[in-house]
């Protein structure tokens, strides 16, 4: 029988690790006891997987029509303070299987969202302690109100400009906080994609449970 590959096989998947872990340790929490205690989270568990030498299921790349959008995406993240964050998950680009996460994809969003993970029950890096992964969103795109039940999520933007629920603007370099069950839609500036990169923590049940398959409440679903 073969070995699994594993993070130490594939120093790629362990440095965006790494540096996924710093983005938690040295992004502000804004004075916030929740947020600061969600990064703690995100950081005691991004560590455990790198102990465990996790497994890594690479596999060939799968697009979807958003992903036209990415290198933009890439390039003005470049800008940013977190550009070698960046330049590590351009290290995993061609890994990655962008998806929708839906059986039935809301209208419009086909060519205008997909989101591709990066550790999680199903790999790449093989975990069932917390889902990392990125979202992008082509420019002016609607993302519907949705909620993640016993999940918390935070989403970092790393390139473009979002707003959630139309409360405040999210530039590059800003974290934004959902606690379980938490109602949230997004908006996308017009000129520029977002490329947004999330963690979600919570109960090793409900992560392998869900993906982005949300629960929508009737009355808001787009
Ligand atoms: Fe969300």
């Amino acid at each position: 029988m073969t070995q699994p590959v594993r993070l130490q096989d594939r120093p790629a998947w362990g440095y965006l690790l790494r540096d996924y872990y710093e983005f938690y340790r040295f992004l502000s929490a804004g004075g916030s006891a929740a947020i600061r205690s969600h990064q703690k989270t995100v950081r005691e568990r991004i560590s455990r997987v790198i102990k465990s030498n996790a497994e890594v299921r690479e596999t060939e790349g799968v697009s979807k029509p958003v992903t036209a959008h990415l290198q933009r995406g890439l390039d003005n993240g470049r800008l940013e303070r977190h550009a070698p964050f960046i330049r590590a998950l351009e290290t995993v680009r061609e890994h990655l299987v962008w998806q929708y996460g839906y059986e039935k994809v809301p209208r419009g969003l086909e060519r205008n969202y997909a989101y591709a993970e990066l550790a999680g029950p199903t790999g790449p890096v093989v975990t069932d302690e917390i889902i990392l992964g990125l979202v992008l969103f082509a420019p002016g795109c609607t993302y519907p109100a949705h909620a993640h039940d016993g999940i918390a999520e935070s989403y970092i933007c790393l390139s473009g400009a979002v707003s959630e629920n139309d409360q405040g603007v999210y530039a590059p370099g800003s974290l934004i906080f959902n606690p379980p069950s938490h109602l949230h839609r997004i908006t996308v500036a017009d000129r520029n994609p977002a490329l947004l990169c999330y963690a979600w923590v919570g109960d090793r049940d409900k992560l392998s449970n869900q993906k982005m398959v949300f629960t929508r409440p009737r009355s808001t679903s787009k």
